[in-house]
């Protein structure tokens, strides 16, 4: 299922909304953050990569198959961009979908990520009807590990040196959870 129009979401303390200009200096902070970058596909980015960035995502459709999609997270209470979620549905599966997430330092350990992550797995199942949702993490990236374990989701795998990163073979977790697990997980919740 294809939706054009991203809704936007809200939890307790944040809300999940498309990326905008007045995001690109907190954005830029965050990503060039080599702690923060440890685990990730980038290692820094430029300001003219970020406006790019940012212009894409504005208009990206939310839930074609093969388009992933980064979205925003803001803290309601002081409108403060503070990182980003991500969400793939898979082009050969278009009922399953993929996660990803990164918070800037001073906003991790807090729950924050827990908080939006669980928005957006909720709404990817609610509304996008996806029945399955999955997520990796680099073996030695503990905090993500934990926040899909938390999340509810499933260690299903354990892949030895399965992808070449940053200039070594690197072990992978892979991460999952269905659609009927999530509701019973979360009944009542909503
Ligand atoms: C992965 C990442 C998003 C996880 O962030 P996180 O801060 O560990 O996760 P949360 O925001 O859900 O915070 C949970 C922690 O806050 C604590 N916490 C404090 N106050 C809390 C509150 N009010 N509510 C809930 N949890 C709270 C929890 O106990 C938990 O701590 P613990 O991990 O020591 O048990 C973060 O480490 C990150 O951005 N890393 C860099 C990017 C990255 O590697 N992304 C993943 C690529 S696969």
């Amino acid at each position: 299922m294809t939706l054009d129009t991203f809704p936007g979401l809200t939890s307790p303390r944040l809300k999940i909304r498309r990326f905008d200009d007045a995001d690109v200096s907190a954005f830029l902070a965050y990503r060039n953050d080599a702690e923060v970058a440890r685990f990730q596909s980038w290692n820094c980015c430029s300001e003219e990569e970020a406006r790019q960035f940012i212009e894409e995502m504005k208009t990206l459709p939310c839930g074609e198959p093969g388009k992933g999609l980064q979205l925003a997270i803001e803290m309601t209470d002081t409108s403060a961009l503070i990182g980003d979620c991500y969400l793939e549905v898979d082009s050969r599966e278009p009922r399953q979908a993929e996660i990803g997430f990164t918070l800037a330092r001073p906003y991790q350990k807090q729950g924050f990520a827990t908080e939006a992550i669980a928005a957006v797995v909720g709404y990817a199942f609610q509304e996008l009807d996806m029945h399955r949702i999955v997520g990796r993490a680099d073996c030695r990236n503990i905090a993500s590990a934990a926040l899909m374990e938390r999340l509810g989701m499933r260690r299903e795998g354990y892949h030895l040196q399965s992808y070449w990163f940053k200039g070594e073979w690197t072990d992978e977790y892979l991460y999952a959870i269905l659609k009927d697990e999530w509701l019973k997980k979360n009944r009542g919740a909503t």
